[in-house]
């Protein structure tokens, strides 16, 4: 077991890669917290981990809330008894419109993809400290790394992401609070619809995904199980000497 005996806090771990991840991180040993916006699917997640032996707890919260977010990361503290590992994952393909942007819809996008990032770490690394050290994990994406045709906002929030990991490493290095970042390619998750079309017909995104797929070359979607078992990795011990880093995990596309 890889994870034997830690605590661990996922955002955005109800669906996709962050139930992945939770389930994998359980099945190593872990206890987790599962904290999201859904708070049914984040139940059905944690009763899934204790059917199977395992700890796990469902905390209620939408992070496009900052008093949400601060106050999550403490009952998620609170539930576990500390923090060792935290991902900070919640993320929101948002509004694609430039041109006359609705300013709620900017803000909404960068409440959740950045700040949320932001503010759950600020609170996360104050109980890494007391367990003296951990890993932190935060959520980009290949948008993080290469600009996006389809997602410009999101795309500068990811950016943001990126930067904000490879800074707070520096800062808590010397703390032992190792900080890196995932960057996931097109992944078969619920999210992916939207990025292939937000208003298009079903035909219409089905066409936009067969163009994305050309520029993969391992010619597959990844499944959320493969950003999981990154994540574990970093989770882990066995990254005991990374970071810093921000790792696509995108079976290629931005290796071009
Ligand atoms: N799917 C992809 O192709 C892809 C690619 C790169 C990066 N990502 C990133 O991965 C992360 C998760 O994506 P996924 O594909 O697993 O998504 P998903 O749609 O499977 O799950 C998203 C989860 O986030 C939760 N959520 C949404 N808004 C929230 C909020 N305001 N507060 C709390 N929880 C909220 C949802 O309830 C859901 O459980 C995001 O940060 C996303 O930007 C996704």
């Amino acid at each position: 077991m890889r994870l034997k005996g830690k605590l661990a806090v996922i955002t955005a771990g109800a669906s996709g890669m962050g139930k992945a991840a939770a389930l994998l991180f359980a099945r190593e040993g872990a206890a987790v917290a599962i904290v999201d916006i859904n708070g049914a699917a984040a139940i059905q997640v944690a009763n899934e981990i204790g059917a199977a032996g395992g700890t796990a707890y469902a905390i209620h919260a939408d992070l496009s809330n900052a008093q949400e977010c601060r106050g999550s990361i403490n009952e998620a503290a609170r539930s576990l008894g500390g923090i060792d590992i935290f991902w900070a994952h919640a993320g929101i393909p948002g509004t694609d419109v430039v041109e006359d942007v609705d300013l709620a819809e900017y803000e909404l996008s960068m409440a959740v993809n950045v700040r949320s990032c932001y503010l759950t770490v600020g609170e996360a690394v104050k109980h890494i400290r007391k367990r003296g050290g951990g890993s932190v994990i935060l959520a980009a994406s290949i948008a993080g790394l290469v600009g996006s045709l389809l997602s410009p906002l999101y795309s500068a929030g990811k950016f943001a992401v990126v930067g904000l990991g490879k800074s707070l490493s520096l800062r808590y290095g010397p703390e032992q609070i190792r900080i890196n970042v995932i960057c996931p390619g097109l992944t078969a998750t619920p999210m992916l619809r939207e990025f292939m079309g937000r208003g298009s017909s079903d035909e219409q995104a089905v066409e936009t995904q067969k163009k994305f797929m050309t520029m993969i070359p391992l010619a597959r979607l990844a499944q959320p199980e493969d950003i999981a078992k990154t994540a574990l990795f970093l989770a882990s011990d066995d990254s005991a000497y990374i970071t810093g880093v921000a790792i696509p995990v995108d079976g290629g596309f931005t290796a071009k």
